[in-house]
């Protein structure tokens, strides 16, 4: 609802948000009695500037929001999520760091170098797939998020990975896993096998900060084992071990 008035109030006056993905659907649809060609159609580019303004509707709706009385007056700006619609992996994080509050932008800190090699080390590019968090505020001094903000959070999340679409998520860290998966067990519990997020396969492994030099840089491989669990089930080739 809070969607549909934005949306009029930015002017959309006909935005069929509902069958956005029923155009896929169709298409999955009346091709499914004939021999299998594509499996996964590429969404019309129609359909995909209908996804990019909604998802600018939403950036503009994350801007404005006041639900966490001291996020929103101890930040900078929001921060949204950065790179394509329709990128194959989302990568999920926690919540902006002081780099992030300043830039506006996921994961540009140290941690954020850190995931950039680990998507290089997966033979990606940054630019091919979605980064995001579970809060889109930074929580001063970068304190764990609250279960109340991360509630509050949720549904712009929810949105956002709607009209994202990714087919897999790389949930990164504890945070990000739990708030995502809505479970309380730890991320080494979480993290080697394949977890269901509306029926997106979602990867749990541990967050890039916890890899620094001064934490604990050894796990590493875990997240290295996590990513070639992710790479196989996709039918992507494994490059060799990252040093
Ligand atoms: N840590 C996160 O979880 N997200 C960011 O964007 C940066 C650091």
């Amino acid at each position: 609802m809070r969607h549909a008035r934005s949306l009029r109030s930015a002017g959309v006056e006909w935005v069929p948000v509902g069958s956005l993905f029923e155009t896929e659907k169709s298409q999955q649809q009346s091709t499914a009695a004939a021999p299998a060609i594509v499996e996964n159609p590429v969404p019309p580019a129609a359909a995909l500037e209908e996804r990019r303004l909604a998802l600018d509707v939403l950036r503009e709706e994350v801007k404005g929001c006041t639900a966490c009385s001291e996020l929103c007056s101890t930040r900078t700006q929001t921060v949204f999520g950065d790179g394509p619609i329709g990128a194959e992996i989302c990568f999920l994080g926690e919540a902006p760091g002081a780099d992030e509050d300043a830039q506006g932008i996921p994961f540009v800190g140290a941690a954020g170098q850190l995931l950039n090699k680990i998507i290089a080390a997966m033979g990606l590019k940054r630019e091919e797939v979605y980064i995001c968090n579970i809060l889109k505020c930074r929580p001063p001094g970068n304190r764990t998020p609250l279960p109340n903000e991360a509630a509050n959070c949720r549904a712009f999340l929810d949105r956002q990975l709607e009209l994202i679409a990714p087919k897999y998520i790389v949930a990164l860290g504890g945070c990000a896993a739990t708030n995502l998966l809505q479970t309380n067990k730890p991320i080494g519990q979480l993290r080697g096998k394949f977890h269901d997020y509306k029926g997106i396969p979602v990867v749990a492994t541990y967050h890039p900060a916890y890899l620094l030099p001064h934490r604990s840089p050894d796990k590493k491989r875990e997240v290295w084992e996590d990513m070639k669990m992710l790479l196989t089930k996709m039918g992507r080739p494994i490059p060799q071990k990252p040093s």
